[in-house]
């Protein structure tokens, strides 16, 4: 838990540098194509709309695998995992956790993330920004329990049941990436814990 802590804390300086919404669609869809010569509009081409099926906007999502030394796993269903939801602002990641798994602190710059807890028993929490002092929120969710990490802000998931865990996960935005400063930092902040308290490498993988 002090691991976690202490991450936060960290990552506390690099949130916020980055945060913005995704626009509205101008139009029903634009499904992602691979394709270079679709139209731009915003993220990704799109496919002629004379060629989309319901296929693209379709996707079965399997437990993730959680024997990996953080313990946990996130599938995403992100614009490169379902093409239809190219411009629609919303994607969906489902999180399996081991006993003791973990899904390390980290922030999605253009999201809200909102989370159901569908089996097990997760500690989570999210640091607000420094405006505010850098508080810590943090909740013990159950079965059924639903939590909502506000955009852009540092947030963790932390499996403290016996048994395993599972939560899906929806996200005001298509784009879930870390913003390179972010991925430097846990990078950094890994090998400071591997270096100095080898026995935690289980919690700081990333
Ligand atoms: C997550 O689960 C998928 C599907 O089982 C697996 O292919 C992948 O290697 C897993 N990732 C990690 C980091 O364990």
């Amino acid at each position: 838990m002090k691991v976690v802590y202490f991450l936060v804390a960290i990552l506390a300086l690099t949130s916020s540098l980055v945060s913005a919404y995704d626009p509205s669609p101008l139009q029903d869809f634009c499904v992602a194509a691979k394709e270079k010569d679709g139209v731009f509009v915003n993220g990704k081409f799109c496919k002629d709309p004379k060629l989309v099926k319901a296929e693209d906007f379709f996707r079965h999502v399997e437990p993730g695998k959680t024997d990996n030394p953080v313990g946990s796993n996130v599938t995403q269903v992100f614009v490169d995992q379902l093409p239809g939801l190219n411009t629609l602002g919303i994607a969906l990641a489902r999180i399996d956790f081991a006993p003791k798994g973990l899904n390390a602190p980290h922030t999605h710059p253009r999201g809200t993330e909102i989370l159901i807890v569908l089996e097990g028993t997760l500690y989570v929490g999210f640091v607000t920004s420094n405006q505010d002092g850098n508080r810590l929120f943090t909740k013990v969710l159950n079965k059924g329990d639903v939590f909502v990490f506000p955009i852009g802000l540092i947030h963790f998931q932390l499996n403290v049941g016996y048994g395993n865990a599972v939560a899906i996960a929806g996200l005001s935005s298509q784009n879930q990436e870390l913003s390179l400063l972010q991925m430097l930092c846990l990078k950094l902040i890994r090998l400071f814990l591997l270096r100095f308290s080898p026995k935690l490498s289980r919690w700081t993988r990333l």
